[in-house]
């Protein structure tokens, strides 16, 4: 139905409307039921009809849909992202990446995934689980050790930084017995380290397959505006120049991530 603009006053100076289709709405018309129809003309304009059944966002809408969710699913850390488990180990990764990664583990099926950065163990547990339904194992990094990570038989857990000379030489070691190779970098987010982390680790990621950094939401990507330079800043000067690898912004399909940027897809 289209509102056009028409309206004429009632003898108590009461505006009444013009409805295409309708007629004049022989009603009279109270403050908020004016509010109502503007804010129904507003809504209107942030969406187009594509055709029956489809309706599309304007972009500049959808961002804003997206942006907002964003940042509520960020700030409510202890109802999402602080309060996630797989197989009651917590994970701080949003269940819509999840998803994504096992899309990739099906389509991929690699021999090795490294991840740095392993906190509680979550995500290692659940990319070992993944694993389980076709082959892999996985090397999980981290700087602290903490005494109640999951067991697993596919789980080698290395103690140490990602970027020292030691815990690299272990990893490349590993990586000689893998044709195929994913790589998660979930360690220290600064630019600094991920940037490092990505001249050291892109080289164990095999052709076709993909080097995920996490967390490039940080430092108004768009939560925590003053975090500083972070994963998004290393992905940029990283990819800047860069042939070997492309930003594939279609793992990003299901709106929300916690790596917008940050699926770098190894292309040659
Ligand atoms: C965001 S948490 C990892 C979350 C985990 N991957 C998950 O999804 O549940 C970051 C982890 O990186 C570790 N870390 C910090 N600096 C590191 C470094 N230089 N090398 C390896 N791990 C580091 C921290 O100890 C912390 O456990």
């Amino acid at each position: 139905m289209l509102i056009m603009p028409r309206i004429r006053f009632s003898k108590k100076h009461i505006p009444i409307f013009y409805i295409e289709g309708t007629g004049w709405l022989d009603r009279e018309w109270y403050p908020h039921q004016i509010l109502g129809l503007i804010s129904q003309l507003v809504e209107a304009t942030q969406w187009r009809r594509i055709d029956k059944d489809h309706i599309e966002y304007r972009p500049w809408r959808l961002n804003r849909i997206v942006r907002d969710f964003h940042k509520l699913y960020y700030k409510s850390m202890t109802r999402t992202w602080g309060n996630t488990f797989w197989f009651g180990v917590p994970v701080a990764k949003c269940p819509l990446d999840l998803w994504v990664y096992q899309e990739v583990m099906f389509q991929l099926k690699p021999d090795l995934i490294i991840e740095t950065g392993t906190a509680k163990g979550g995500s290692a547990l659940f990319l070992a689980n993944m694993c389980d339904l076709e082959r892999g194992e996985v090397i999980s990094i981290d700087i602290a050790a903490v005494d109640i990570r999951p067991q697993h038989r596919r789980i080698t857990y290395f103690l140490g930084s990602s970027t020292s000379p030691e815990i690299l030489r272990q990893v490349q070691e590993r990586r000689k017995q893998a044709n195929t190779c994913l790589v998660v970098l979930d360690s220290d987010h600064s630019k600094v380290h991920v940037l490092n982390e990505l001249r050291l680790y892109s080289n164990l990621v095999s052709k076709g397959s993909y080097l995920i950094v996490q967390d490039t939401n940080l430092n108004g990507h768009p939560v925590l505006e003053h975090f500083g330079p972070g994963p998004w800043e290393a992905v940029e000067e990283f990819l800047a120049g860069n042939t070997d690898f492309i930003h594939d912004e279609h793992l990003e399909k299901f709106y929300m991530t916690q790596n917008p940027l940050g699926f770098l897809k190894k292309i040659r």
